[in-house]
């Protein structure tokens, strides 16, 4: 087993979305996978991960839009939840990870000195838990942010509307900063690969981001190791 998770030991941040923590099938069996898995990574080297919310978020979140809620109401329940899964895979990892999920980038990289890996969800309205995990790794100078979604990699459309998408497996920051800018809306609930504050974020302290499918799970584990694998990589 590698002895560092970065040059140096130099952290990780791993963002899980919530489009793969739950999908109705086996999820069980793969929550069990996916903290053997993080838990060997964060044993080798310190880790953070954030956890999305996922379809259980935008269900809350159109419940209350339906409810008239103002667009700070819903970023908190969507908030809720992504601390919710949170703490699901904190108790599944076990000690030294808190099951009590920090509620700031602050209280993460506090937690992290006394034990990884750490687990958290959202902290603030109008963020995404990838632009969490962005600040995390700005703060914590991290070798690599990898992003553990539903698609394997960044296309340049939706490879799950349109086939014709080409995977774009090497990108530079200022190439990648124009695509996000150009579709990321910033509504609760939104979908997108990777949100544009995460991005800008990256960019600037000059963090690689890989992009893998979270559910092929020998092929993410390569990722966060810093070891060659499948998907994309910006800034690398
Ligand atoms: P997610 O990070 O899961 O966003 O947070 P997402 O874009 O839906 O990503 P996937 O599909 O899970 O990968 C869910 C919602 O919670 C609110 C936002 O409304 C977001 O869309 N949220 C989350 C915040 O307002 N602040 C946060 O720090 C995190």
């Amino acid at each position: 087993m590698p002895s560092s998770t970065g040059p140096a030991g130099r952290p990780v941040v791993v963002s899980v979305g919530g489009s793969i923590l739950l999908t109705g099938k086996d999820d069980l069996g793969y929550l069990r996978q996916l903290a053997e898995l993080l838990g060997r990574v964060g044993r080798a080297g310190p880790l953070v991960i954030t956890t999305g919310g996922g379809r259980t978020a935008r269900e809350y979140i159109d419940l209350g839009r339906g409810l008239g809620l103002t667009d700070v109401e819903l970023d908190e329940l969507g908030i809720d939840v992504t601390r919710l899964h949170a703490r699901l895979l904190a108790g599944a990892l076990g000690l030294p990870t808190p099951t009590h999920p920090p509620t700031t980038v602050r209280e993460a990289v506090e937690a992290l000195r006394h034990g990884s890996p750490v687990v958290l969800g959202g902290t603030e309205p109008g963020h995404t838990t990838d632009g969490v995990a962005a600040l995390v790794a700005a703060r914590l100078r991290a070798a690599r942010l990898v992003n553990a979604t539903s698609v394997d990699g960044i296309y340049d459309s939706d490879p799950r509307t349109h086939p014709e998408a080409r995977r774009i497996d090497r990108q530079s920051w200022p190439e990648f900063l124009r695509f996000v800018r150009s579709a990321a809306t910033g509504e609760p609930g939104q979908t997108f690969l990777f949100d544009r504050l995460g991005a800008e974020t990256l960019s600037r302290a000059s963090i690689p981001l890989r992009v893998v499918d979270g559910r092929n799970l020998v092929n993410f584990e390569r990722a966060c190791l810093g070891q060659p694998f499948d998907g994309s990589e910006v800034g690398g």
